[in-house]
């Protein structure tokens, strides 16, 4: 039996192995519901394959499999499992246990209608709301023993296919429209010192905190409280600890049974200085990222839902030391195409998963039964669609090579900002990246990968650029092509085309995307 699924950590990044390979997670997510109801998935299998996903990001919720307290049906994962092997699609669960956007709508019934033991969150003393407390140690036990019976089936029925390749805990937690949880058992821990585990991870990762928790005061540790410690920061770091160990404990449970990957998903702050509970209040936003590593350490990475703009900037703060960049959730626009590739590319992402998959560019059943765009990736979708289909076949082929280079410094993304050009030092000179249209609003960016073979040795792929090469700063002469190829990478081996030395002069990719390999020289005139 292969090794099971497993991250290896390398140069600072991570990526992740299966069958004993690198492993591009090229993804979608599926709509909350879909993966209710296997019927309903037959055409979400087959539109996936068609968009050249290897794989499929479906929930599985707590009341599906535990309607009945201690009796587990695991039909419908049979059946997801199933599904995808005949599609050849590998999952990724998303466990939506007792908390979903920080409401807790997939709890079973037995626990929604039980407060007495499964207690709710307060939004201020003495006020119930709807979302159950993670602070309460009812819940956490419960949830962790479902979770647990999900990954050991998973491990009795999947560990020799390894279908499953990762799961996700949870499912954008947190606290909505409440400074903090003011229960029962919420105030018993405010009310004690910020735990010594906490205090110890803080204390000796000073050096790599995240900047908004770097003012931090570390006096007098053993009897610091909340406030005293995180300031204006405290409900939400108490709120961090809180789900982050809820989450952990489940993690923790999980893996026991069936040590796969596992992460946590954020709702990111949605602009600067936004208060918490405007966006789940004790989520992993990233600038509480450290109180959730050390109150989970069973998570192995920490993942953004990225719907806001700056799709770049989200990526550089996740993608951090130990915290390997997948994106579980992403906009299924004409921006999904561009930022797969940057992800993968700039920041060595494990992945990519536009949410809605099914939908992309509309409502399921309107894009299933729309106009054939492409009949020769025999998929019915519109534009955006096809782009991503052509993007996820483009990294598919490309998967080998790309590995060889993440996390090594030799590969760049491509991402169309609203600058007009782009300059990158790679491979020995430097690099002009141009986009001869502007950045319009419904048009895709540019995306795209450059990787250095060698000195002047280049892979170009992507779409809507040109590449300019010009002697390293500081460095006299000229730079001419030695060659320029387009063509294809296939099992590892390049696969040239035409070779334009002509009128196609010139690193230049159009609408659709496509692969150049570029050998440049420098001349430097006898002085
Ligand atoms: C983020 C959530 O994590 C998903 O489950 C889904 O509700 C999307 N939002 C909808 O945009």
């Amino acid at each position: 039996m292969n090794p099971l699924p497993h991250l290896q950590r390398t140069g600072g990044g991570a990526q992740l192995i299966v069958e004993g390979a690198p492993f591009l997670m090229l993804a979608g997510e599926v709509h909350n519901s879909s993966s209710s109801s296997l019927a309903y998935m037959e055409r979400i299998w087959e539109r996936m394959a068609a968009l050249h996903c290897n794989t499929a990001l479906t929930p599985i919720s707590w009341e599906l499999i535990e309607p009945t307290e201690g009796e587990f049906d695991f039909t419908l994962v049979d059946g997801l499992l199933e599904g995808a092997r005949r599609h050849n699609l590998r999952l990724v669960p998303l466990w939506f246990g007792a908390f979903k956007n920080g409401r807790s709508t997939y709890a079973p019934e037995w626990v929604k209608t039980n407060s007495q033991r499964f207690v709710h969150a307060q939004s201020h003393p003495g006020h119930d709301v709807l979302p159950l407390s993670c602070f309460c140690e009812e819940t956490i036990e419960a949830d962790a023993r479902a979770f647990a019976a999900l990954m050991r089936h998973l491990r009795e029925v999947d560990a020799e296919q390894q279908t499953v390749i990762m799961v996700q805990v949870e499912n954008e937690v947190g606290l909505m429209r409440a400074p903090r949880d003011f229960s029962a058992p919420a105030e018993r821990v405010f009310a004690q010192p910020v735990p010594s585990s906490l205090v110890d991870y803080l204390s000796t990762h000073t050096k790599t905190l995240h900047p908004a928790l770097s003012q931090i005061q570390f006096d007098d540790t053993p009897s610091m409280t909340w406030s005293d410690m995180f300031g204006g920061d405290a409900n939400e770091a108490f709120m961090s600890w809180g789900f982050g160990r809820f989450v952990g404990r489940v993690a923790e449970a999980g893996r026991a049974e069936y040590p796969l990957p596992h992460f946590a998903n954020a709702w990111l702050v949605q602009y600067d200085g936004q208060p918490a509970g405007e966006y789940p209040n004790g989520g992993p936003v990233s600038r509480m990222m450290d109180i959730w590593r050390a109150a989970a350490p069973a998570i192995e990475f920490l993942a953004p839902d990225i719907y806001i703009d700056d799709f770049a900037g989200v990526c550089a703060d996740y993608a951090r030391p130990g915290n390997p960049l997948f994106i579980p959730e992403a906009r299924r626009d004409h921006t999904a195409a561009a930022g797969a590739f940057y992800a993968i590319a700039e920041h060595s992402a494990l992945g990519f998963s536009p949410f809605g998959i099914e939908s992309i560019g509309g409502a399921a059943s309107e894009t299933i039964a729309g106009p054939v765009a492409d009949a020769s990736l025999g998929i019915q979708t519109d534009p955006s669609g096809l782009l991503l289909a052509q993007t996820y076949r483009l990294l598919s082929d490309m998967t080998p090579i790309i590995a060889q280079h993440q996390n090594t410094g030799a590969m760049r993304g491509i991402l169309q900002k609203t600058t007009p050009d782009l300059g990158l030092e790679i491979g020995g000179y430097r690099l002009q990246v141009k986009f001869p249209t502007p950045l319009n609003p419904g048009q895709p960016p540019a995306g795209g990968l450059i990787i250095a073979l060698g000195e002047g040795d280049y892979l170009v792929a992507g779409f809507s650029f040109s590449v300019q090469f010009h002697p390293a700063p500081g460095s006299p002469g000229e730079v001419d092509f030695l060659e320029i190829s387009d063509g294809d990478y296939r099992d590892g081996e390049w696969l040239p085309g035409r070779r334009l030395n002509g009128d196609e002069y010139g690193v230049r990719l159009g609408a659709a995307p496509s692969t150049r390999r570029v050998r440049v020289y420098q001349h430097n005139p006898p002085i």
